[in-house]
């Protein structure tokens, strides 16, 4: 029997109603595969924490979750109780930090039955590897005079092993895909970091014979995310580009509330952090009507990088099958709560027991 430790964060508003739910779903892939085991951990750390204790995790917090396989996390955030810039910083980045979580994995794909608000989305399937911590987002730089004379300076901070790391995080993915690897760039108009990117795109380009490439500028990007999304795989971009792309893809699929994301410490020598890329909408909370898909696709990235590939993919097919015969929350269109949408999920993923897992 194989055990995976899991520390497990709900955070605020629906976060707390979203995880329960998905851990429910591991807890039935863990039956339907019949080997594994998941141990769940619980750290009530967050914006009730905050009021509480002033802090948003305890001042150990870090050393608490070094042993974790992974950490689950729902959704930080309580404006009413916690300024945002003090719920973000006192948790989630820093736990990004100081777990080196260097590398953001955002897949984003056709669902059907669900509205894209594309004309023709295609069964679009790709994922955006972002980097997640240097690039464009650096606290190099700062301001000078006031008034008429103020200068802003910001720095972006390429370096060789944070661009390399990342590329091959890509082309490594790229591999368990359709072999197709695009890099976003901007050589044309930012002249020293990104042809230093293009540069190092095209050294580790040599190290896959097998896959293939391709260059687009940012701007072009974009505008192709939203015409020809079919046309992706992998995307690697830097930090800012990342972000951006991952907007664009969260809205093609139709709701913020089905996006998941991964943070991952490559080497592997911290946990890897798996969070929904919705927040903890404080307008729908107590409802039961948050969408938990969000979540649950979250759970099998995590499964994914715990090895459990194709565990992972049966999750994400019992979801699929749930979204096609109408199993839906209202931001998707349907009337179903969270917990009939986690139900139906459930039970798909039962009927699938038949599939060789082992
Ligand atoms: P949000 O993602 O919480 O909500 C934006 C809109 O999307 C709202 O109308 C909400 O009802 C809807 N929505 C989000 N997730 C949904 C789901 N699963 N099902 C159905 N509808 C869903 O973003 P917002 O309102 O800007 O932020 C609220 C709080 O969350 C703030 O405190 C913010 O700082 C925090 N936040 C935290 C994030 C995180 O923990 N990674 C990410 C984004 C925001
Ligand atoms: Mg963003």
């Amino acid at each position: 029997m194989k055990e995976w430790n899991i520390a497990v964060i709900p955070g605020d508003g629906i976060g707390k109603e979203v995880v329960p739910e998905a851990l429910r779903v591991l807890d039935t892939a863990a039956d339907i595969h019949g080997n594994i085991k998941f141990n769940y951990t619980d750290f009530p750390w967050g914006s009730d924490y905050y009021v509480e204790h002033g802090m948003m995790m305890p001042e150990d917090g870090i050393e608490q979750l070094k042993e974790f396989d992974a950490i689950f996390l729902g959704a930080v955030g309580d404006p009413s109780l916690v300024p945002d810039h003090i719920s973000l910083w006192g948790l989630l980045l820093k736990i990004r930090r100081e777990f080196e979580q260097s590398i953001n994995v955002r897949p984003a794909k056709y669902f059907e039955g669900l509205k894209s608000p594309l004309v023709n989305p295609n069964n679009f399937n790709f994922v955006v590897v972002r980097e997640n911590s240097e690039g464009e987002y650096s606290e190099v730089g700062g301001l000078i005079h006031k008034g008429e004379d103020q200068i802003a300076i910001q720095n972006s901070i390429f370096t060789r092993k944070g661009t390399e790391n990342v590329m091959h995080y890509a082309f490594e993915l790229a591999k368990t895909r359709k072999g197709h690897v695009t890099s976003a760039t901007k050589s044309n108009g930012i002249i020293h970091t990104m042809p230093f990117w293009d540069e190092v795109f095209s050294d580790i380009k040599d190290e896959y014979e097998n896959i293939e490439t391709k260059k687009w500028h940012i701007d072009a990007l974009a505008a192709l995310f939203v015409t020809r999304p079919f046309d992706f795989d992998v995307i690697v971009g830097s930090n800012l580009f990342g972000d951006i792309l991952t907007d664009i893809g969260g809205a093609i699929m139709g709701s913020i509330g089905i996006a998941p994301s991964a943070n991952i410490n490559v080497p592997g020598k911290y946990p890897s952090m798996f969070e929904p890329v919705h927040g903890s909408a404080p307008d729908i909370v107590g409802k039961n009507i948050a969408n938990p898909v969000g979540q649950i696709w979250t759970a099998k990235l995590m499964l994914d990088h715990f090895g459990e590939k194709e565990l992972g993919d049966t999750v994400l097919s019992a979801i699929e099958d749930a979204t096609r015969t109408g199993y839906k929350t209202p931001d998707i269109g349907g009337n179903y709560s969270t917990t009939e949408v986690t139900d139906e999920i459930c039970k798909q993923l039962i009927s699938k027991k038949t599939v060789d897992l082992s």
